[in-house]
Parts: structure tokens; sequence; C-alpha cells
């Protein structure tokens, strides 16, 4: 689907909400930025709810009304996995007398995990980001929907969609990226893919998540700006056009309030102004209050019952928490159900499908495209792809045996079958081109000097629960590519890694290749590249920094904290925010991704559209042979705003062949415009003059003009 067509559907879609939601459409001022909605000017409204919630609602509340407080409050905790390994992380049981299906909810993000077999072990989140493209989330979605369903899971912990605000975060390889524009496009579609099965998709986690460390217990201190803006939007997207049935929320503290237990959040911004009425869980221990966590609007405790069982019974009966309070509790689980289908669609017990094997060679397929089009080319000096070179030297302990292909922690997956490693794909991939492999540094060099060309693999291990304390490469493998790279010019650096590296040896390298961790077809996908079969089509969805010393969060307040508190006083200078404004020069920006082959953008246009503006631009494959670009739109709003220059705002992903050119068309709805200022104002549109960037990453940005907006 081009832009030009999703940007009608955007718009024609919030207008027909609308009509439906009288009080939003004429609200103005204070409570149309409660809602979510423009202030100044025309007010655009949003969607506030999803389709078919009035019904679910009206179901979930007659069943209600037949249900015992017991019966209720049974329906606002889990278990946990303490029953070994079962492949989901969480259960509720079902209600029999009232035939309730039981809920299973399992992780993750990259795959089902929880120790299940038989599954798709995906790329990471990362690479899904990469491939700049919401259709392949949605595909990703759906497909790994139907993997949670066929093992009988009806809730899938995922998508994560935290904002990468520092490159050490340990659950990095778990979500998308830095820019919540971009994160918005794919949390929305992957919702989509994986609601396509009888499967609540969830999103989480609710909000501010962005570390590891001290993750349980640290309070962030942060602007109702910053979170609107770059924390927030994910979410409000997932929910609102992806129309998520369930969000959990985080380990940590938002401003002060345990993010369950955070009224502002949940209450006021989640369920008032979003019109989120599905399920909102915690995660695994993150309840810490009865009356609070009632009162803030979250509903279930996962796992156990400590606060949300009997001391939920306890304050019913001593009136200190309404039974009004518990029947809306209970209504959202409900509702949830009833919209995703799981009255209507019964999934098989889990214990039944242990073993059944739901991968398939449509997902491996879908595993190997997400691959390619997740991997970004940062450097080529004419090195890739291989023009059937006479020999190979594969290099690299991460090649074979430590290969990373998946990340650590809840967000791990077991793959079905094989692994396909580097080594494995390349040499399968060679067919008669000899190839030799060294495993470590000694005779490294010299098996790089003997071959035509060098690929040597590294890799890093992250997970939950603890952050990198370093972006350089673990166990000395900067040593070992330094040594390649020496030995041999035409050598490719593989880097499998949750995300951004240093790359002191960078200069030596003749192509590098961001890899990720690439699921269980890594291999296969990295060969495909490599000889040309396909060209890597990722862009960066981070930016990889040239140093330690760079970037946003560099006292110890802003991270990791003082042991209490983490200020998030870089303010909305996230990622590539900061970079433009610091001057600093990252490595790579963000959205950077070479091609094989190369592009040439012109004539820039600006038209009303709309409530908005649409922008377009031609595009032209100047090379020889059919690749992709993604046409990248950055805004810059007048200095009254109080906004970082250059903010992504529309993006459009094109392939074409050899001298093909195409016009791209990059929506912006009055809503790209406008800047949340104040809880009073709430989403505004400064007036004032514009610059509209279009270009190939967000430090290449060819094309420009302004636009007036009053
Ligand atoms: C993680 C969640 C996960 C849950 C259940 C928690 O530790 O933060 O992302 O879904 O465990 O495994």
């Amino acid at each position: 689907m081009n832009v030009d067509r999703r940007s009608v559907l955007k718009l024609a879609g919030a207008g027909t909400v609308a009509a439906g939601v009288s009080t939003v459409a004429s609200a103005t001022g204070a409570a149309a930025a409660a809602r979510g909605g423009v202030a100044a000017g025309a007010v655009r409204t949003v969607p506030t709810a999803w389709p078919g919630t009035a019904a679910a609602a009206t179901r979930a509340a007659q069943l209600v009304a037949k249900m015992t407080l017991d019966e209720k409050i049974a329906l606002l905790h889990g278990e946990g996995w303490s029953t070994g390994t079962v492949g989901y992380a969480g259960r509720v049981p079902a209600n029999t007398r009232l035939d309730i299906p039981a809920l299973y909810l399992g992780d993750g993000p990259g795959g089902v995990g929880n120790g299940s077999t038989g599954v798709t072990q995906w790329p990471d989140s990362k690479t899904l980001a990469a491939t700049w493209d919401p259709d392949a989330a949605r595909a990703y979605g759906a497909a790994y929907g139907a993997e949670q369903a066929a093992k009988g899971h009806n809730i899938a912990l995922a998508p994560c969609i935290n904002i990468l605000r520092v490159p050490y975060w340990g659950r990095s390889f778990e979500t998308f990226t830095e820019d919540p524009y971009l994160n918005a496009e794919l949390a929305a579609r992957v919702v989509e893919g994986i609601q396509t099965n009888p499967v609540m998709a969830t999103v989480k986690h609710f909000a501010a998540n962005n570390q590891e460390t001290l993750r349980g217990s640290i309070d962030v201190v942060v602007s109702q700006r910053a979170l609107h803006e770059i924390y927030y939007p994910g979410f409000r997207a997932a929910v609102q056009r992806g129309g998520a049935a369930a969000v959990m929320t985080s380990y940590n503290k938002v401003n002060g309030a345990w993010s369950h237990e955070n009224r502002t959040a949940v209450r006021d911004t989640l369920r008032d102004a979003w019109g989120f009425d599905g399920l909102v869980m915690s995660d695994w221990g993150g309840t810490h209050s009865t009356l609070l966590t009632a009162r803030a609007g979250s509903d279930m405790e996962m796992p156990g019952s400590t606060y949300l069982g009997s001391k939920l019974k306890d304050a019913v009966t001593a009136g200190t928490v309404s039974a009004a309070t518990v029947d809306t509790m209970a209504v959202h689980v409900l509702a949830a159900m009833y919209r995703t289908g799981l009255f209507d669609h019964r999934l098989p017990d889990p214990a039944t499908v242990l073993s059944k094997v739901v991968s398939s060679d449509a997902h491996l397929q879908l595993a190997r495209s997400i691959g390619v089009q997740g991997s970004v080319l940062l450097k080529n000096e004419r090195v890739l792809p291989f023009a059937r070179p006479a020999s190979l030297a594969v290099i690299g302990g991460a090649a074979d045996a430590g290969a990373r292909t998946h990340g650590g922690g809840s967000g791990a997956v077991t793959a079905n079958g094989t692994v396909v490693t580097p080594l494995a794909g390349i040499t399968a991939r060679a067919g008669d081109i000899p190839v030799t492999y060294t495993k470590g540094l000694a005779g490294a060099a010299d098996a790089a000097r003997a071959a035509d060309v060098a690929v040597v693999v590294a890799a890093d291990y992250t997970g939950e629960g603890a952050d990198r304390t370093t972006l350089a490469l673990p166990d000395g493998q900067d040593e070992l590519i330094a040594a390649v790279v020496a030995a041999n010019p035409r050598t490719v650096v593989v880097l499998n890694t949750s995300g951004s590296v240093l790359m002191p040896w960078l200069d030596g390298a003749g192509a590098v290749l961001a890899n990720w961790y690439g699921g269980q077809e890594q291999g296969s996908a990295l060969a495909a590249m490599l000889f040309g079969d396909a060209e890597p089509g990722g862009r960066l969805p981070e930016t990889f920094p040239a140093s330690e010393q760079q970037g946003p969060a560099k006292t110890t307040v802003q991270y990791p904290g003082d042991g209490v508190q983490v200020y998030y006083d870089e303010g909305l200078a996230v990622g590539y925010r900061w970079y433009r404004s610091s001057g600093e020069k990252p490595l790579f920006p963000f959205g950077h991704g070479l091609s094989y082959t190369t592009f040439r953008l012109s004539d820039l246009r600006l038209e009303r559209y709309g409530d908005g503006y649409r922008a377009s631009a031609a595009i032209r494959n100047t090379g020889h042979r059919t690749g992709s670009e993604v046409v990248q739109l950055y805004l810059t709003a007048p200095a009254a705003a109080g906004e970082p220059a250059g903010q992504l705002k529309a993006f459009e992903k094109v392939t074409l062949e050899p001298g093909e050119s195409r016009t791209v068309r990059l929506g912006l709805p009055r809503e790209a415009f406008a800047v949340w200022q104040t809880a009073g104002t709430g989403w505004t549109v400064v007036p004032g003059t514009y610059t509209v960037s279009v270009g190939r990453s967000s430090a290449d940005l060819p094309l420009e003009t302004t636009v007036r907006i009053g």
C-alpha cells in the first residue's frame, strides 16, 4: 500500500469515527487536548475506540451482570509459570459455569516463547523495524499470531514498543526504534496482524520502560510533553489505529507512581483521552497495591493474587473499592475477549498441543524475507554483492556455534528444526566456490589473505534483565575484525547485534551489514544478500553513535539514574533529534542504509490535502539493478513551537527497476504539525513557517521546501 492510499484511509477513518462521537467532534481547547485532538484552528478529531466496541462492551456487561463477586475477581489475576515448561507465561482459569474460556498468555515479540517448541524463531523486532515496511509488520503479526493461536495462547505478550532511549537497553532487540512516528506506524500494523487471529495483542510496556538497570524500582522523571510526543505515540497508535485489545504496564514508576497504579497514564491518558476500554495487565510482579491499582484504571495482576484477589474482595466489602469499579474491571477483560473473538473461536488447550509443530515453510520464507528487508547495508566499497568470488573465508565464532539469532529473557524463542547459521547459509549458497572457516584470531588473518573475499561475523549477547555496559563488541571481536580487514580489504563485516556497536575498524572494512538477531533463517537470508539474490532492504531505526561519549542522556542522573530516579532531562531530544540539535556526527545516522543500486530524488512539491498537506517527490533508479529506497520526510517546526529540528513525519518504501521513476506521495495530515504543549492546551498547531525536508536518511535531506501554517 502506498502512502497516498494510507493517508486517505487514515483521514477517512478519523472522519468516520468522529461522525459517531459528537462530543469529540465538537470539543475544543482543553477538552480536545484531553481527548488527544488537535487544538487551534480546525479541531482534528481522533478515533476514540475500535469498531465493534459497543457490541463487545454490551456483551461483556451482560455477562458481568450474571457473575458473582468471586467470579469477577477471578478474572482480575492469573497464575504464573510455576507449573514448569508449559509454553506460556500466565493463565487465567476458565469459568465453566458461564463458559468463559481460560486465558493463556504467551511471550514474546520475536516468536512464541516460554520454552514452546515447534515454533518459528523469527528475526527480532529490530529487524522488523529496519524494514520500514508497515505491510511487513502486518504480515509478521498475522503469521506470528497464528502460531500463538495454534499453541492455544489467546493472549500474545507482544509487541514491545518502548522507545530506544539509550542504545545500552538490554531489550533493544525486542523493541523497534528511537523514533515515535516509525514506532507508531509499525506498532499499529503488527497489532492488526496479530489480531487477525483469535489472539489479543498486548502492547507493552506502558510506559517509559527504557532501561533494565533497576527496572523494578526506578522512578522515571519525565515531562508530560516528552511522554505525549516521544514515549506515548506508539501506544496510542496501537490502541486507536491497531485496535490492540490489551496493554501491559511497565515495571518502573513514572513521575512517582508505579505504572500499574499510575492514574495520569492509565486512566487520564490511555482510557479517557484515547478511549481504550480493553484489558490493562501488570508486568510480571508489577502490581503493588489494591486500592491505587483499581482506582488508576488497571484491571489485572499478573501473576498471582497478592493485591487483586482476596484483598480486592475485602476492599469491596469495606467499601474502599466500589462494586462498580470491579464490574468495570471485569467488563474490560471480557470486552477485550469478545472483541478479539475469544468466545467464538475456542483455541486448543495448550497442554494438548505442546509438541505440535506450528511453524511452516511459508513462515520460514516470511522470516527470510523480513531478514533480508530488515538488514541494513551500512557501508559498501564495491564488495557487495559478490561477483562469483574465487574463494571465500568465513571467520568468527559467531558465524557458526556462537551464532546469535535471538536475544535472552522472555523474548527468547526456541526454533523448530534447523537454525541456519551464517556459515551454514553461506556454505550452502556458495556451491562449488571453496569456503574455509576459521573460528578465532589464530589463523584468521592468514585465512582472509588467502581468500578472494572474507566474511567476518561478530555478535553480542543481550537480554532482558541487564543493560549493555559498553557499545564495544565483546570477546575481542574488534581485534579479530581489525586483523581480518587488514589482511583483506575485500572483507564484509556482518554484525549480529541487538543494536548499535562501535566500529574502530570501519575504515578498513570493505562492507558492513547490520544483520541484527536474524532468527532461525539468519544464515539463508545473509547468503541471499551476500550473493546478490536479494539486496539488503533495511534502513536504520536507530542512530549508531561514533563513540560512547555521543548521544543524549550522558549524565548519571539521566542514565542509569541515581539509584532511585532517572531524569529524562533531554526532553524531546531523543535519538537523531539529539544528534541534530547537538551537532554531534554519529557513525551512521537514523534512516541510513545503502542499496545495491543508486537513486536520484527530485521535484519536491507540496499541496493542500485533506486537513493538512501532501508532499510529492520523484525518485529514479539510476543504477543497473532493481532495488528499493525508503523516501523519508522530516519536518522542522517554527522556533516558537520549541521542537527539535527535523522530525520524521512520513516515509515510503519503493522498489524500482533500473531506469524506472516514480512519484512518491507523503501525507502530512494536520496532526503531523501539532505539538503537545501543556495539559491545558494539549495538541496544538503553532502558526509559522515549517520546513519540509525529503531525503534518504535523517542526515541526507537534499530536497527542501517551506510552508506557512496560519
Ligand atoms: C517481561 C514481560 C513478559 C513477562 C512474562 C516480564 O519479565 O518484562 O515483557 O511478557 O515477563 O514473561
